[in-house]
Order: structure tokens, then C-alpha cells, then sequence
């Protein structure tokens, strides 16, 4: 029998075999799970952005640098950078797993068209709808108020052999097919209404009561990706983890969880959001884990 994925990595005080949070680097870490092993990979990769520019912080200006994690080495190694943990993580998936990957115009391209390099089978283009977005300061271009979110499984294959949770998205979505813009300000549409789009605010104060990160998600995003591709119990993999956000998703929802992070700081915020997660998530055997 292989042994489990999460069984690799040692555990910190406190922890159990719901959770991983592993201090170093993503591609590294990757590398040391085993083939076809895990059901869901979310990531959140550096946008690339932090090289000197300015937004809009609670009506000031504000530096858009994040940290060094975040800095580009140029287009063509911040490109090998992604064919790098993407090729992977398509190692680490299994047959019937999927990819999430979220990002800005300035990263996202290259991840697209890294998945296509790969052979990964893009399933769909999620766009996140910010309504609470940023204002633009420097009023020359329309305000970045979406995030894009790429869907793909590993391979491309005739018969499409990923989880999707279609009818339970469906049910959620007062019995209309859900559509790939997403606005989790969520109203159910009527069932002759309208669709409505899914719009997800940014990460409310709740979500940051423990600490936070400069680009933390929404946990209700988080909460619908692994819903919609995992049953309980998967093996859910975050190379990215920052403040944990995947992490607290997945062991609310009675999945399991490894996440790597390069930053003492966040493996910590991390542990800490998920253990508090952890402590409140219903018992397994009620969710059906394995
Ligand atoms: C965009 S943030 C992820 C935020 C996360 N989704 C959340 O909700 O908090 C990216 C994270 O990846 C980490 N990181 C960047 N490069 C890394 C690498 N090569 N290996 C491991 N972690 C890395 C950064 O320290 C940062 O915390």
C-alpha cells in the first residue's frame, strides 16, 4: 500500500493527520509527493507585481510591493518559474483531480499558456467579480475590479474523468446551471428569474482576526473550489499557502490538507488559522472522510 502523502512530512505540536503546513520552497516540497496522489491543487503563485508601483489603501496611496516573494526575475524566468511547479503538480494529480490556479492579468497569461505547454485539459475560466474593488489612482485605464481563475485537470483525455460536484452546485444555485462569473455577494436566483452573478468581496475582518496576509482570498472562494471538485476526504495541495485560506477551506469542509509556504511568518499564520479551523470542522465520520 503507498503510503499517505500527508504521512511524509512531519507534523508540528498540535497538529494531526488532517494537515500539513511545510516551511520552504514549492517546488522542492512538490517534487516529494508521490505520483497520482492528490485531488485538488489551489494556487495562489506571486503575481510578479511588487517592483515599485502605487494603489489605493483605504482611500490612501499605497506601495502595491508585498515582499520579496513577490518580485519579478524578468518574463522568461517568472515563466519557467510557473512551468516549473505546474509541471508538478500535473505529476501529483490524480487521473481524476483538478487544478485551480487565480491570478491577475500580469501572471495569468503565462500560466494559461503554461497549461497548454503541459497538456493540461482547460476545463473552465472562472472570473471573480471584486465589488468592494480598489479605486485606480492613476486614472488612465477602467478600475481592476476581477480576478481570473483557471480550471484545468492534468490531462486531456476523450472521456473527462474529473470530480465535479455539478448537481450540488446546481441545487446551491437555486436549481440554475452556475456560470463561470462569480460574485459570492450571492443572492440564489429565482427560478424564473435572472442569473445573478457570483460576487466575492474581498476576505472580511473575521477572516483576519488571527493575522493577515497582503493578498489573502475570501474563504468563500476557496469554500466553493474545493466543494465542486473534492469529495470529503481528499487530499486538497496549496504550494502557495500564504495565510492558509485553502487549508481552512478544506478542513472546514472534511477534506485534508498540505500547504507550503516559504515565509516563517505565514507558515505559522497559516498553522494557526487552520488549527482553529481544524478544532471546529465537523467530526470526520460525519463528513464522510476517508
Ligand atoms: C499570493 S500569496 C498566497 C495567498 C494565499 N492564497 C492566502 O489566501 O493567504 C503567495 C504566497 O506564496 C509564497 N511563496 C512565493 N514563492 C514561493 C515559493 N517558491 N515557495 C513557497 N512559497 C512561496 C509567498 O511567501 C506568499 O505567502
Amino acid at each position: 500500500m503507498r503510503a499517505d502523502p500527508i504521512s511524509l512530512f512531519p507534523a508540528s505540536a498540535g497538529h494531526d493527520d488532517l494537515y500539513r503546513v511545510v516551511k520552504g520552497d514549492s517546488i522542492d516540497l512538490l517534487a516529494r509527493l508521490p505520483d497520482e496522489s492528490v485531488d485538488l491543487v489551489f494556487a495562489d503563485p506571486p503575481y510578479h507585481l511588487s517592483n515599485g508601483g502605487f494603489t489605493c489603501k483605504g482611500g490612501k496611496r499605497a506601495s502595491v510591493n508585498k515582499g520579496g516573494w513577490d518580485a519579478s526575475r524578468g518574463l522568461a524566468t517568472d515563466h519557467e518559474f510557473q512551468l516549473a511547479w505546474l509541471r508538478e503538480a500535473q505529476r501529483a494529480l490524480k487521473p481524476t483531480g483538478t487544478l485551480w490556479v487565480s491570478g491577475t492579468q500580469h501572471v495569468i497569461f503565462s500560466i494559461g499558456f503554461a497549461l497548454q505547454e503541459l497538456g493540461y485539459h482547460l476545463l473552465n475560466t472562472v472570473t471573480w467579480y471584486k465589488p468592494n474593488a480598489a479605486p485606480n489612482l492613476a486614472c488612465r485605464f477602467f478600475t481592476h475590479s476581477t480576478e481570473l481563475v483557471i480550471w484545468a485537470a492534468p490531462q486531456r483525455s476523450k472521456k473527462l474523468l474529473h470530480t465535479f460536484n455539478y448537481r450540488q452546485m446546481k441545487a446551491e444555485n437555486g436549481g440554475k446551471q452556475m456560470r463561470d462569473v462569480w460574485n459570492l455577494d450571492y443572492q440564489v436566483p429565482e427560478p424564473d428569474g435572472e442569473q445573478v452573478v457570483w460576487s466575492l468581496p474581498t476576505p472580511a475582518k473575521r477572516e483576519k482576526v488571527l493575522g493577515s496576509h497582503p493578498t489573502q482570498k475570501p474563504l468563500s472562494l476557496l469554500d466553493r473550489i474545493v466543494r465542486c471538485s473534492t469529495e470529503p476526504g481528499a487530499l486538497v495541495v496549496d504550494p502557495f499557502s500564504g495565510s492558509g485560506t485553502t487549508g481552512v477551506a478544506a478542513v472546514a469542509a472534511g477534506r485534508r490538507y498540505i500547504g507550503f509556504e516559504r515565509e516563517k511568518e505565514y507558515v505559522e499564520l497559516s498553522r494557526l488559522r487552520i488549527h482553529a479551523a481544524a478544532q471546529t470542522a465537523a467530526p470526520r465520520d460525519a463528513v464522510g472522510a476517508a
